[in-house]
């Protein structure tokens, strides 16, 4: 499998085309941002976390029966996945209040939501990814009222999976992003899930375990992420 042209460049991922139009090579860069891109930095070994991390996760969302864009790890920093024609949504499902919920609503930091809190952002950056409802989704056309039941949908279900993994390793899971793409009128979910696109806490502690450990500037961002994707991928 032959890495072709470089197809786009994200703010901590680059893809790639094959020379099978139907599958991409992502790789995943040592860049981090935060913030909306204005703080940036590049450190060691994130790439190879976040990757593996991602694999991971996605190995097993299709144990589940989850379709999800991974075809193989091809190497420590690099995926071969399905080329998707990604739809412009950032799907965040909510365990517990804490980040933007907490900054722009009267909820305080650690509040349990239950049922999960689904809330949709446009995955726009020059316009700072503003929060979308189900009618502004329909008249932008980002996605039918089938698609949008099918996201939330698999949103849900992937919640399950992940936060009952998380928690049989002491982890709880917050809330995370999810980005979806289409192939051959499939949705399927895409992107990374690492700890770059969930909050983690330890059970126990309450410490931070992912990007969050970057925004804020406490602690060594690195070890944090060590520890954190050593504990989620030790064999049990
Ligand atoms: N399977 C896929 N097919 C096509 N595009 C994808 C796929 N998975 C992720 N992408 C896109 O690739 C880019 C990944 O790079 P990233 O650095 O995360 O970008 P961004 O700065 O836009 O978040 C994103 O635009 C994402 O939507
Ligand atoms: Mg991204």
């Amino acid at each position: 499998m032959k890495q072709l042209k470089l197809l786009y460049a994200g703010k901590a991922k680059s893809v790639y085309r094959t020379e099978n139009p139907g599958e991409l090579v992502i790789k995943f860069r040592d860049d981090i941002t935060a913030f909306d891109g204005q703080k940036k930095d590049t450190l060691a070994e994130k790439g190879h976390l976040n990757a593996g991390v991602s694999a991971f996760f996605f190995g097993l969302l299709e144990k589940n029966g989850i379709n999800t864009h991974l075809i193989r790890k091809i190497d420590d920093t690099t995926m071969l996945a399905h080329h998707l024609a990604m739809i412009p949504l950032e799907v965040i499902v909510r365990n517990i209040a804490a980040g933007s919920m907490v900054k722009n609503y009267p909820v305080e930091k650690g509040t349990p939501l239950n049922p999960p809190v689904i809330v949709i952002d446009f995955k726009d950056d020059t316009r700072h990814d503003p929060m979308l409802n189900d009618d502004l989704i329909y008249a932008l056309k980002l996605a039918s009222p089938e698609e949008l039941h099918e996201l939330k949908r698999i949103a849900l279900e992937v919640n399950t999976v992940l936060r009952e993994y998380l928690a049989g390793r002491g982890i709880d899971l917050v809330d995370f992003k999810l980005e979806f793409g289409k192939k051959d009128g499939v949705i399927y979910v895409g992107d990374e899930i690492s700890m770059d696109s969930m909050r983690l806490w330890d059970k126990k502690t309450g410490e931070s375990l992912d990007k969050d450990v970057y925004r804020t500037g406490q602690g060594d961002v690195i070890t944090q992420y060590h520890h954190v994707a050593s504990r989620i991928m030790a064999e049990e």
